[in-house]
This record gives structure tokens, C-alpha cells and sequence, in this order.
């Protein structure tokens, strides 16, 4: 470790290797200039070149981009297409037996598809939605373990026009009901259980609670594959099995063709206030980004072995497991459990075992695997990787050397990819063949991505200076609009006082003279925990939901792997609790807002006071909060406190 240390203080620069340069999509800077210049002198030419290239179109476009209904742009829109068949079909005649999914569940045990197989798996799900009445423009919801049938129902879904809403496995009952009366659901598509590290969580018991909370009368139809002992309630007519599902259908199911514009998915995700926000994404727009992404910054080859390790729960399993590597015809790994499990070698020895060339993690996860076993990767031949791939959060300049020498045996270039939810696909990442690297910057905007950084009037700042993170043109896998809230939409990512016309990313970044990108954190109440974005809002009201609970704040404090921890600062209806006592509830409230929300949002620490600091208007003063959750002296100025007396009960963390 001593020697990445000493590295540290070095502003260290990786220029590709000339082999990879050689053998890349995108060769030498001036290639990369070159797009980026074509995509500024005109930036729908740009884009509709590429839509032509790389989408296959029942019926072709004519326009590229209608911006008169800004901020609610369209893109293509008068041509049409199916995001299924674009992933599907068209391999069928050039590469039909090539394996398009390795599945690897959490006991190691293996199962693969090739592209005929998932086509047919595809069009006899999307057959079986059919029977149940489902049709274009209905939601579904998708509660599922990581498995080849998680992906066969997205695909499925968009095969016959349905909008789906994946809703990660690990949501509370509560957080998938609000989701599904969020979206109108008229099907839930879910499993007997799910597993993880050897441990089992029953998906449907999940849904059964969530459905019974009432208002969801929408759902007529629960779909459950069996991964398990199939141990489930079955509420008949309106729960029917996969298996059964599809026994008598059809392999072939002619895909309904969409408009450019049609809603492909909602993905619910937080933001500043209580309510999480479905991100609506189109169906042409958005397949172009996770397309152009893949061939650009994943630099895919035909002989590439893909693992995007992501979740299909979250953004990231959308464009970089179910769409974008099928889509251009990659074999991928899909995996079903954890990094820890059996042992921090489990990464390594997959990629191993399946010959992975481009690997895509989180942060968070190679922060925990250098704590468990920093020599791990040394047990395992690693020799097949060609790409390692970062998603989520800022790396570390130590986590980024140690992914790049320790298990990319500094061969492999690392992609750090900046995105988000609403843009759907990679917006700051370098092209790994042409752009040199710096440990912690997630480097240049792709062709066609104009980023910026500005003050809160949207001036430009100068390089060196921090701001907002923005891009200040249209690009075409943008979100376009929240679910039934176009308002909050214009209001949230178009901010008037910006101009209204730059997306406002809600992160701080700063530029260098280079031009490169880091990106400092969150602007808005969003912490982000073990990579996942959660609004302290969300927590603040799970937590106000208790019954013993009067008043509460979160805030994120630094944590060496999880990024941030949460810590809550509450007050209870009844007397400050002491002792005993006060760890009792502190306990009991952690487990409440894992029931509420789900195990990412329990808080990591819980402190109570008499009440919270606060100004004289009334306001709470997040910033002192922060201070005192890092165990820091507080420096700034408390002379406007109505209390600053309660500062001192809210020091320590309860033990
Ligand atoms: C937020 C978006 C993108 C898929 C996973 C998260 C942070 C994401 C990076 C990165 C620094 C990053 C930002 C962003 N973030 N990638 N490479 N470097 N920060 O999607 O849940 O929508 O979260 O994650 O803060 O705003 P998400």
C-alpha cells in the first residue's frame, strides 16, 4: 500500500497503450476530436447519422430532433421501431448460436442462452403477457432476482409495447407498493424467492404485502417465476406461474412496433423531496445512448465476454445488462449473488471461469473487495481482461490504482463512467483508445455531449473552479419527463434560474486546464450510499412515520466504502432516551426505516436530541448536522441558533 500512496501525490496520467490504440473503435485523440467536432457543427446531423447506423427502423425518420416543446424534446419521432427486436431479431440471422447470456446463480450453478434461445424464451413470454390482456402501453412492474428470465421480462415487455418499471429486489413492501400505484400498474412480474450469499428472500411474499395495502386494484395479473421451492400463497385468477405461462405459446411473437418516443421504461429513483421520481425513457433515444456507449467507451469487440456486475433494479442493469450488450450482439455474465460470497475471491474467479474481457463495477465494491482481500485477485488468472469499467460514484485515486495494477495487472485501461438515471446512458467517460487517464477524474464528455459547469445564475465558471455540473445541449437517451409530473420535470433539471434551457445534473464537478471532469458529489439532499442515490427526504419521512418518532434529520457522513454512511438526528414524542433505553430505540428505528424503505436506507448511526438546531425562522441547519455526524468541532457561526445548547446532547452516537 505504501507505493500507492506515494502515487497519490503524484498527478499521474495513463495515455492508452499503443496495442489497445491499434485495436480500438476509437483510435488517438485526433478521432476523438474529430466526432466531437462533427457532433458541434451540427449536433442532429450527428446524432441522426448514427440513429441510421446503428438502430434498425420498421419505418425510418425524417427528423431528427423537435425541439419547440423544450424542455420535453423529441427525437425521431416520426419513426418507428422495437427496442426487442433491435436486440434480438437481428442477430438471429448472422450469429443466432452465439451465447448471448451466461448465468451464473449464487451457488454456482451455470446456465446459458444463445440469441435464438433468448429470442425464443422472449416471444414466449411477450405471447404469455398477450394471454393475459396485456398490451402496448400498459405498466409492468418487475420484482426479480438477477436471472436470465429478469431480462427475458423487460424484453418481453418491450416486445409488446408495455412500459416496465423494475423495481430492485431489495425494496421494502412499502416502496413497491408506492411504485405500483405510482405507474397504474395492470401486472407484476416477480419470483417465489431470491438469493443472495446463501440467503433467501421471498420476492412474492414481498409483492402479496405490497398488493394487499390497498389501491392497487389496477394489477390484475402477478406473474412468479420459480427460482426456489416455490413456496408461495397463490391468490388464483390472479397469480399464475411462469412455467404455466408459457407452456402452450408460440416461440414466434411479431414485435409491435413503437414510435421513436414511446415509453420504454419508468425507473423510479430519489431526489430532493419525499417522493421518488419515475424517470420515463423513451425507446429509440435511449437505445442509441446505451449502443454508441458500449461500442465507444466499453470499446466492444464480437469476441468480448461483457459482466456489467450492476443490478437490473437500477439504470445501470437496464442500458449495461438487458439492452445495450444485447443490443450489439455481446455474449454477457449475469450473476445472482454477491461479491463476498462464498469469498471475497467470487469476482475474481468468475471472470476466470467465463473468460471475462470487460468488467463494470462500483466503487463500493472494490473498496470492500481490497478491504476483505487485496491479494484475492492474485489467486485467479485474470489474463483475459482487456477493460475494466467504473459506475456509480467518484473512484478514489487508491481504489482506482489498486483496480488498474492489483486486477487489471496495468494492462487494462479503467473507464470511469459519469451518468445518471435520467441521462440513461454515459455522458463523461473516456474512450479508452484515445483519451489518457487520470486516477479520479472520470474524464471528457463523449462526442455529442456538451458539459459544462456553471454558477447558480448558469454562467460559465472558470476551469478550477467548482460548480454545476450541466449539459447544455440535447442529446437524445435524456429522460423525458417524470412519470405524470412533467412540472416537476421543467422544474427540477430545467431550473429557470439557470436559463432553463441547460440540464442541471445535480452534482458539483470541477474542471481542469486539461478539460477533464471530477466530479465532487451531490448538490441536492441525495446521498449516495454504496453507490445508490437516496434522498434524505425519503428517510426523514420513513422515519417521521414511526410512531415514537417527532422530528428527524439525515445526513450522510464519509464512510471508507459504503461513500456515505447515514446518520439520523431524531426527536422522539416522548423524553430524550438515556441509556439502555436509548440504544433499545435507536435499534428499533434502524429496523423501521429497513421495513419502510428497504436495508440500503437503514440508518448507520441515530442520534437523539431534545429538538434539532435551528435557525429562528425555523430551519434546520444541515450544515452544523453534517459537522457534528463527522465527529468534527464546529467552527462556523451558530449565533443565529434558537438552541445552540442542544448542539452538545447531539455529539455522540448512541453506543
Ligand atoms: C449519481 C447518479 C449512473 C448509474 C449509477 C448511478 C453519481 C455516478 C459517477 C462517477 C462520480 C458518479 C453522481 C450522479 N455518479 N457515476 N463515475 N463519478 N459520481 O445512477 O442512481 O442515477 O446516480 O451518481 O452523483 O449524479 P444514479
Amino acid at each position: 500500500m505504501a507505493t500507492i500512496k506515494s502515487i497519490l501525490h503524484e498527478t499521474r496520467i495513463f495515455p492508452p497503450d499503443p496495442a489497445f490504440v491499434e485495436q480500438a473503435n476509437v483510435s488517438g485523440m485526433e478521432t476523438y476530436h474529430a466526432l466531437c467536432a462533427e457532433a458541434e457543427k451540427d449536433l442532429p446531423a450527428f446524432w441522426g447519422r448514427l440513429a441510421k447506423e446503428h438502430i434498425l427502423w420498421h419505418k425510418p425518420f425524417t427528423r431528427v430532433l423537435d425541439e419547440t416543446n423544450h424542455p420535453f424534446l423529441n427525437w425521431f419521432d416520426d419513426g418507428e421501431l422495437n427496442v426487442s427486436f433491435n436486440c434480438l431479431d437481428r442477430h438471429l440471422d448472422t450469429q443466432p448460436d452465439k451465447t448471448a447470456i451466461i448465468f451464473e446463480a449464487d451457488d454456482g450453478a451455470i446456465t446459458r442462452s444463445t440469441y435464438r434461445e433468448l429470442h425464443h424464451q422472449v416471444c414466449q413470454f411477450a405471447n404469455g403477457l398477450k394471454s393475459l390482456g396485456i398490451k402496448k402501453g400498459d405498466r409492468v412492474v418487475i420484482y426479480m432476482p438477477m436471472s436470465i428470465e429478469a431480462v427475458v421480462a423487460m424484453q418481453g415487455c418491450a416486445r409488446i409495447g408495455a412500459t416496465h418499471s423494475v423495481v430492485f429486489g431489495g425494496f421494502s413492501a412499502k416502496s413497491l407498493h408506492e411504485r405500483i400505484l405510482n405507474a397504474g400498474a395492470v401486472a407484476v412480474i416477480t419470483a417465489d424467492e431470491q438469493r443472495r450469499g446463501g440467503k433467501i428472500n421471498h420476492l412474492k411474499a414481498v409483492v402479496d404485502d405490497a398488493i394487499a395495502r390497498g389501491g392497487a386494484d389496477s394489477v390484475t395479473s402477478v406473474v412468479i417465476y420459480q427460482r426456489g421451492a416455490g413456496n408461495v400463497q397463490l391468490h388464483v385468477p390472479r397469480d399464475v406461474w411462469w412455467h404455466e405461462l408459457i407452456k402452450d405459446q408460440s416461440d414466434i411473437c411479431e414485435p409491435e412496433w413503437v414510435n421513436s418516443e414511446h415509453p420504454l421504461f419508468t425507473l423510479y429513483t430519489s431526489g430532493s423531496t419525499g417522493r421518488p421520481k419515475g424517470v420515463q425513457h423513451s425507446s429509440a433515444g435511449y437505445l442509441l445512448g446505451a449502443i454508441t456507449s458500449m461500442k465507444w467507451v466499453f470499446d466492444y469487440k464480437p469476441a468480448d465476454v461483457f459482466w456489467c456486475t450492476a443490478d437490473v433494479g437500477w439504470v445501470t442493469g437496464h442500458s449495461y445488462v438487458t439492452y445495450g450488450p444485447l443490443a450489439i450482439g455481446a455474449t454477457q455474465v449475469i450473476f445472482e449473488g454477491v461479491p463476498t460470497y462464498p469469498d471475497a475471491g467470487r469476482f475474481w474467479k468468475m471472470i476466470q471461469d467465463h473468460q471475462v474481457t470487460v468488467f463494470y463495477t462500483a466503487p463500493t465494491a472494490i473498496r470492500s473487495l481490497i478491504k476483505l482481500g487485496p491479494d484475492f485477485p492474485g489467486k485467479y488468472d485474470l489474463s483475459s481482461l482487456r477493460l475494466l469499467g467504473s459506475v456509480g460514484e467518484p473512484i478514489n485515486p487508491e481504489a482506482w490504482i489498486w483496480y488498474y495494477t492489483v486486477v487489471g495487472q496495468s494492462r487494462c485501461p479503467v473507464v470511469d463512467t459519469w451518468w445518471q438515471t435520467e441521462t440513461g446512458s454515459h455522458m463523461i467517460a473516456p474512450l479508452p483508445g484515445a483519451v489518457p487517464l487520470k486516477p479520479g477524474s472520470c474524464t471528457l464528455p463523449l462526442p455529442g455531449i456538451i458539459a459544462g459547469i456553471v454558477d447558480e445564475a448558469g454562467h460559465d465558471i472558470p476551469d478550477g473552479k467548482g460548480g454545476f455540473l450541466v449539459i447544455k445541449r440535447p442529446f437524445p437517451s435524456l429522460a423525458r419527463t417524470l412519470w405524470g409530473e412533467p412540472e416537476r420535470f421543467r422544474k427540477t433539471y430545467f431550473p429557470e434560474e439557470l436559463g432553463g434551457k441547460y440540464y442541471l445534473a445535480g452534482d458539483s464537478a470541477n474542471r481542469d486546464a486539461d478539460g477533464y471532469f471530477w466530479i465532487m458529489g451531490r448538490v441536492d439532499d441525495v446521498l449516495t450510499v454504496s453507490g445508490h442515490r437516496l434522498g434524505t427526504m425519503e428517510i426523514e419521512s420513513a422515519l417521521v412515520a414511526s410512531p415514537l418518532v417527532a422530528e428527524a434529520a439525515v445526513v450522510g457522513k464519509p464512510d471508507e466504502i459504503k461513500t456515505e454512511a447515514i446518520v439520523a438526528f431524531v426527536v422522539l414524542k416522548g423524553s430524550r432516551p438515556q441509556g439502555a433505553n436509548a440504544h433499545d430505540i435507536a435499534v428499533e428505528l434502524r429496523n423501521w426505516v429497513s421495513t419502510e424503505i428497504g436495508p440500503i436506507a437503514r440508518p448507520d448511526e441515530i442520534r437523539f436530541g431534545d429538538n434539532l438546531p435551528k435557525t429562528r425562522s425555523g430551519k434546520i441547519m444541515r450544515r452544523l448536522l453534517r459537522t457534528l455526524a463527522k465527529g468534527e468541532e464546529i467552527t462556523q457561526d451558530t449565533s443565529t441558533l434558537e438552541n445552540p445548547a442542544i448542539l452538545e446532547q447531539l455529539k455522540h452516537p448512541i453506543t
